[in-house]
């Protein structure tokens, strides 16, 4: 497995592989390594002749009070992970090789799809993934490029980028990877004690419970809502920080769960956010 750390020698290596006919998978993380992204890389080997992993936890899509600094980081043991899955490359550059100190260019997908949810509790949030990922587009050349459903907004907010600017590859959305006892997997779960852990299950829970309140013919989204937010509250530690029904294509408001839906979670536990969601169609 191959480990880069400079742009250039990465974007020459991924011309040469292209030039010899080779398909590139590309899976953006931020490092330490979970089942999730695991399972991203098993799905780009299935789609492509060579996958590469860049990890990088991108200060730019960090806010203010953000965890940017005390973001988990675990370059020894993902690499490690890395290399049972037979990945080919691993590109993890340094801030100062991606970002100029004078960088001053930035992708930036408007409107509803990033004013809503994550885009409203996290301004800039999308603006920074967005920039880092044209970057990465640009750096590694992939055919296609995976993303975990898990940041539905993320992958909504990158198709349409991916649509509009006509970028030449496919975003390919990968399902929601959960703990067996149903928490959907991210890095930020080693944030939380174990009573915080537990009670960290209501979002599964509130979901499950919507979803089956809409497969019983329940409709009507701001009930919908209302329990989806009661379920949570129950949870005492559990702080909203949004509970939501959109449209699943493009976050547009919903009166009627009458067509194909997302139901979207942030929740904090302490100074641990969470997120969740679930994709619905009747
Ligand atoms: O989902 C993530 O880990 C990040 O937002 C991404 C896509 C790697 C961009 O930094």
């Amino acid at each position: 497995m191959r480990i880069f750390k400079e742009i250039k020698t990465i974007q020459n290596w991924c011309k040469e592989q292209k030039l010899q006919g080779k398909s590139i998978g590309l899976v953006p993380t931020m490092g330490y390594l979970h089942d999730g992204h695991l399972s991203l890389v098993r799905e780009a080997k299935k789609h492509c002749d060579i996958v590469v992993v860049s990890i990088f936890v991108n200060p730019i899509q960090f806010g203010a009070g953000e965890d940017f600094e005390v973001y988990p980081r675990d370059f020894e043991r993902d690499t490690g992970l890395l290399e049972e899955e037979k990945v080919d490359a691993v590109f993890a550059p340094s801030n100062n090789e991606m970002y100029n100190p004078d960088s001053s260019t930035f992708v930036e997908v408007t409107g509803e799809i990033t004013g809503k949810l994550c885009g409203a509790s996290r301004p800039g949030h999308f603006r920074g993934v967005t920039t880092v990922c044209t970057k990465l587009f640009n750096i590694c050349l992939p055919d296609k490029a995976f993303f975990g459903q898990k940041d539905a907004q993320q992958v909504m907010v990158l198709e349409k980028m991916v649509r509009e600017l006509n970028f030449p590859l496919d975003i390919i959305r990968v399902p929601i990877v959960r703990e067996a006892d149903g928490l959907a997997m991210s890095s930020r779960n080693v944030y939380l004690d174990p009573e915080a852990r537990q009670q960290a299950l209501i979002l599964n829970e509130a979901l499950s419970e919507a979803e089956e309140a809409i497969k019983n013919g329940e409709r009507d989204t701001a009930r919908l809502k209302n329990k989806l937010r009661e379920i949570i509250a129950s949870s005492p530690l559990a702080e909203i920080d949004y509970a939501e029904i959109y449209d699943a294509y493009d976050l547009a408001d919903v009166e009627k769960a009458d067509r194909k839906i997302i139901m979207a979670l942030a929740v904090r536990f302490g100074k641990t956010r969470l997120i969740d969601n679930r994709l619905v169609e009747v």
